[in-house]
């Protein structure tokens, strides 16, 4: 079968990271990158392989070699951009998140969808090994019902550095931590969960930072089935700090998928009251050496996964392909629809910071899309 030709558009620090994946993966072949920073374009290109490079988005869909784009560029031009490809017939996979606003998220979405093009949001979080190994263990009742989950995702401003700045300055990022890292969360727990959040309530302050953005950002959630949660992200402690716990009747779950720390040793653990003989196979497996025995020795209930590492943006341009050539089975990969909640739950997060309220969601189609000011130093 035909490789299918991927374009990216913005070639700053994430492009790297897709470029790499897509030569990486089958089926698919990196043959366009383009950047209005040509110096840019140029040097992405020159250590990938050497695709054709372009200005802008209009030039580079009016290339045939472009069957599908991968949008890495500032949040705010991500549903222009998406809706620009959709009318030109291409597929789009984009960076999270798909649009600032959910009208805008909407609109990218269903312009996609309804050509019959295949939209994938960006949250290669749930193809890491260790998420995908939480995931089974949740569908196949290891942990039991889960009624409450905790994550956090901190991680200094400065730490990462985008090539245009765009973070900081929320009229075109949307905000600064509570839609960057924060967001890979409600998308993992959503996914794990298999469930909707249904309402939210948010506190979001200025704390410390340079630039007056949302530096320290609270929320709680409740989902359809009953289930409450909070996410938690700081953009101004020094360490990466990340970590999601999620409880059930039977057990919990931890997982993180950036760093580990002292409280978080293992990628993945998981506790369960379940005898040792009725651990799924697949867990068993991956918890070498002891497999081999396919016993569980010294058995207390509690699992640590070290699964080997595997690269997401990978696996998750694979899928994309995949699933534009019509081949791809037991679909994880982050849709359209997948991008809009998210985007919906970072709106109604605001509004309820604004109005100092809970928040139900799914929000209604008027709902309006107010981005928070916030003062330094902050209020009490
Ligand atoms: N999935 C993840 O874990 C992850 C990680 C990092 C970044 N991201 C997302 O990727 C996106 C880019 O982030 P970044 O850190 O690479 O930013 P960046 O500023 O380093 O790169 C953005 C690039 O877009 C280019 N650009 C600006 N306007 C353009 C236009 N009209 N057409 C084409 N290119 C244009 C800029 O010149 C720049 O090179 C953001 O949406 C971010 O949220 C996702």
């Amino acid at each position: 079968m035909k490789s299918i030709g991927i374009g990216i558009v913005g070639a700053g620090h994430i492009s790297g990271a897709h470029a790499a994946a897509v030569q990486k993966a089958q089926g698919v072949e990196l043959t366009a990158v383009c950047d209005p920073d040509l110096q840019r374009a140029r040097a992405l290109a020159e250590s990938h392989g050497n695709p054709k490079v372009f200005a802008s988005l209009a030039e580079m869909l009016a290339c045939n070699d472009v069957a599908a784009v991968i949008i890495a560029t500032p949040n705010h031009l991500h549903p222009v951009q998406a809706i620009d490809c959709a009318k030109a017939g291409r597929h789009v996979l984009c960076e999270k998140p798909i649009a600032n606003s959910l009208a805008e998220a909407k609109a990218a979405e269903e312009a996609v969808s309804s050509r019959n093009l295949v939209f994938r949001s960006g949250f290669n979080q749930r193809f890491l090994a260790q998420v995908k190994l939480a995931k089974l263990a949740i569908e196949r009742g290891v942990i039991g019902e889960i009624h409450g989950f905790r994550s956090v995702f901190s991680g200094k401003w400065d730490n990462y550095f985008d090539g245009s700045n765009f973070r900081f300055d929320p009229s075109l990022s949307g905000g600064t931590t509570i839609n960057d890292n924060l967001i890979h969360r409600y998308d993992m727990v959503r996914h794990l969960l298999s469930d909707e959040f249904t309402s939210v309530v948010a506190d979001l302050i200025h704390s410390v930072i340079p630039p007056v953005v949302d530096d320290n950002v609270n929320l709680i959630v409740t989902t359809s089935r009953g289930a409450r949660g909070t996410f938690s992200a700081d953009r101004y402690s020094p360490v990466i700090a990340d970590s999601t716990e999620l409880y059930g009747t039977r057990g919990s779950i931890h997982v993180v998928t950036n760093a580990v720390s002292p409280f978080h040793a293992v990628p993945l653990a998981i506790f369960t009251t379940l005898p040792a003989e009725e651990i799924p196979a697949e867990l068993r497996d991956a918890l070498f050496p002891q497999a081999r025995a396919r016993k569980i020795p010294g058995w207390s209930g509690w699992m640590s996964f070290w699964p080997q590492l595997n690269d997401a943006y990978a696996d998750q341009v694979q899928e994309f392909g995949s699933a534009i050539q019509g081949s791809a089975t037991g679909c994880i990969g982050a849709t359209g629809i997948d991008g809009v909640r998210a985007t919906e739950l970072i709106q109604a997060a605001y509004t309820s910071h604004i109005e100092r309220r809970w928040v139900d969601l799914p929000l209604p189609a008027n709902a309006v899309y107010q981005v928070p000011t916030y003062s330094s130093p902050p209020e009490a």
